[in-house]
């Protein structure tokens, strides 16, 4: 892998990322759910908790976590340790990006181990914080088809973080339109098998921002998961991220504009998951952007609720900012739960077969 060429092209997705024409505005499928307001909650608004526990950890104090966005480039790390250090403080869970790098290179596990003791700061940085490591199908399927030596190495990248779960995503339409790309796929159900009984660390898929539909969800239900992330069409959309990045009208430009709208939305795909997934835990991210957008996920089925790119604009402008953000996030889900009448997320989503909410 050329390094540089992956540091200036991680430097470009947030770049891109932060550009409000990338964003799928109006499409996440939020706009059609409707919470039924609870004039007599019984309830006092300090009585509502956030408290979430979840399959991997009982200890959250919130249902929220921030998408994994960025690793391996300077200033990623910078970037990461504040938002780890404020997820920690407000009790959110914190994926990190891509860590194919440390994957792929192999001087990170010979000569140079600068970029393995990156993670290792972030982690010194934040010790109790719940935190997942983060590889792209492809690479899993390469090191998986390698045999147990490869198994062995998403093993050392996972430990270096301390992490408590290993984020897989999936992102096919970015990987067709990347210049750079990577769109093998081909052995991704077995790998991933492979991967969630060998790994030794709970496995959770995730898009990146085209969701899933009924027919992939119920091909992952013998996989091994222990959750899956819908990461749904309605917020950050790379297909749209990737055409800016392409050669002005060639192929991958042009058809970056046609798929600029492609995906299942959030809502939909949580409502898909729903349906057809056992004993995998729902997780939403994709187009959150309100703590109001994160209590109808709840409503609709969610575990926990993700956001991305709008806190990687508040982490930009530093902690303090990021900090302030956060808390609007999670007052604004307490005003959810209080104005449904319901004390906790788990009381809200057990709600969810009763008046509390409506789809159009
Ligand atoms: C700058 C940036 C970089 C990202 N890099 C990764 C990544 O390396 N791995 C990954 O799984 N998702 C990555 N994502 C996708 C997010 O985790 C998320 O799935 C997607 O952006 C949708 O959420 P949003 O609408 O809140 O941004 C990235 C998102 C952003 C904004």
């Amino acid at each position: 892998m050329d390094t540089r060429q992956f540091e200036e092209r991680k430097r470009d997705h947030i770049r891109h990322a932060l550009d409000p024409s990338h964003q799928a505005t109006g499409l996440s499928g939020l706009d059609r759910v409707h919470l039924f307001h609870e004039a007599l909650p019984e309830l006092d608004l300090v009585d509502v908790s956030l408290f979430a526990p979840c399959l991997l950890t009982k200890t959250l104090s919130t249902p929220f976590y921030i998408a994994g966005m960025t690793a391996g480039h300077a200033g990623a790390n910078i970037l990461n340790q504040l938002i780890a250090q404020v997820c920690e403080k407000r009790g959110w869970a914190m994926g990190v990006g891509s860590q194919r790098r440390d994957l792929e290179s192999h001087a990170a596990y010979e000569s140079d181990r600068a970029q393995l003791s990156e993670a290792k700061a972030l982690r010194r940085s934040a010790p109790k914080l719940t935190l997942f490591g983060n590889l792209g199908i492809s690479q899993v399927i390469a090191a998986v088809q390698s045999g147990p030596s490869g198994i062995d190495r998403i093993r050392q990248i996972v430990d270096e973080l301390e992490a408590q779960a290993l984020a897989v995503h999936v992102n096919a339409l970015q990987e067709a339109i990347q210049p750079e790309g990577t769109p093998r796929f081909r052995g991704a159900l077995s790998a991933l098998e492979i991967l969630c009984s060998k790994l030794g660390v709970p496995v959770v898929i995730k898009e990146t921002g085209c969701g899933f539909s009924a027919p992939t969800l119920m091909r992952l239900n013998e996989v091994g998961l222990t959750a899956l992330d819908v990461s749904g069409l309605g917020g950050t959309h790379w297909g749209r991220v990737e055409g800016a990045r392409a050669q002005p009208d060639g192929l991958q430009a042009t058809a970056a504009r046609t798929f600029a709208n492609w995906g299942e939305s959030t809502a939909d795909s949580v409502i898909s998951a729903r349906e057809n997934l056992r004993g995998v835990e729902i997780w939403a991210s994709g187009g959150v952007r309100s703590g109001l957008d994160a209590a109808k996920l709840i409503a609709l089925g969610a575990h926990r609720v993700g956001y991305a790119q709008p806190a990687l604009a508040a982490a930009t402008a530093g902690a303090e900012v990021l900090d302030r953000w956060m808390e609007q996030q999670e007052f604004e889900l307490k005003v959810a739960l209080f104005c449904t009448g319901s004390a906790t997320p788990q009381a809200l989503r057990e709600k969810v077969k009763s008046w509390t909410i409506q789809v159009h």
